[in-house]
C-alpha cells in the first residue's frame, strides 16, 4: 500500500506520515529533505541556488547529509524551495523517490508532488493544508522552543514565499492531487490530526 501525503510547509504533513507509518507499519521517507539536502550542498559550496546547472550538480550529494540538523533550519528550507524550482533537479531526485514508493509492502511518503507525480497511483492520497497564520505559530513556536530568537512576522512572511514559489513554479506544483482527500489541521491538535488521517486510510483499505 502506497500513501502519499502532501502539503505546505508546517501543515503538519511530516507528523501525519510519520505516524501513518508507524500505525500501518510501512517505511517512510520524508522527500523535503532530499530537496534541504540539494539546497544545503549548494549553500555549502557557496553557489546561487537559482542556477539551474549548480543545483543539479548539487543533487550528488552524499547520504551522510541527510543526517545534518541543519537541514531542518528556515535558511536552508529556503535554498530547498529554490533549487526545487529546477526540472533537472526534480528529474534527477525522481528515480529515488519512486523506487522508495514501489518497495515490496508499500511505503509511506511526503512532500508536494507524491500523490500528482511520484506516485499517482498511491491508494491512499492526503492533501494537508492549514492557514499561513497557524503554520506561522506553529514554525515560530517550534523554533522558539529550540532556543532560536525570531519574529512572527518573519516566519509568516518567509511561509507565504515558499507557498507563492511551491504552487506557482512550472514543474509539479504543490496540487491536490485528483481524489486526494483533503485535511484542513488549522484547528486540529496534533492528535487529532493524526486520528483523522489513519480514519481516513482505514476508509480506503475497508
Ligand atoms: O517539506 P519541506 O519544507 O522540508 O520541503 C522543503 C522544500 O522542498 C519545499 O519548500 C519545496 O519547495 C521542496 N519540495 C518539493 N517537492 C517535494 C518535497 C519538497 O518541491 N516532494
Amino acid at each position: 500500500m502506497i500513501i502519499a501525503v502532501d502539503g505546505p510547509t508546517a501543515s503538519g504533513k511530516g507528523t501525519i506520515a510519520k505516524a501513518l507509518a508507524a500505525h500501518f507499519g510501512l517505511p517512510h521517507l520524508d522527500t523535503g529533505l532530499l530537496y534541504r539536502a540539494v539546497g544545503r550542498q549548494v549553500q555549502l559550496a557557496g553557489g546561487n541556488p537559482d542556477d539551474a546547472h549548480l543545483a543539479l550538480a548539487a543533487c550528488d550529494f552524499p547520504d551522510s547529509l541527510l543526517d545534518d540538523d541543519i537541514l531542518r533550519s528556515e535558511e536552508v528550507g529556503g535554498y530547498a524551495s529554490r533549487v526545487s524550482v529546477h526540472p533537472a533537479v526534480r528529474r534527477a531526485l525522481y528515480e529515488r523517490q519512486r523506487a522508495f514508493a514501489l518497495q515490496e509492502g508499500g511505503a509511506v511518503l511526503d512532500g508536494r508532488d507524491i500523490g500528482t507525480v511520484i506516485a499517482p497511483e498511491a491508494l491512499v492520497k492526503l492533501f494537508v493544508t492549514a492557514s499561513v497564520t497557524e503554520r506561522a505559530r506553529r514554525r515560530w513556536l517550534e523554533m522558539t522552543g529550540r532556543g532560536i530568537t525570531v519574529d512572527l512576522e518573519v516566519i509568516e512572511a518567509d511561509i507565504a514565499a515558499r507557498d507563492e514559489r511551491d504552487t506557482n513554479r512550472a514543474d509539479a506544483p504543490l496540487r491536490a492531487a485528483p481524489g486526494a482527500a483533503l485535511l484542513d489541521t488549522t484547528t486540529l491538535g496534533r492528535d487529532e490530526a493524526i486520528a483523522a488521517a489513519i480514519a481516513e486510510v482505514a476508509a480506503h483499505i475497508a
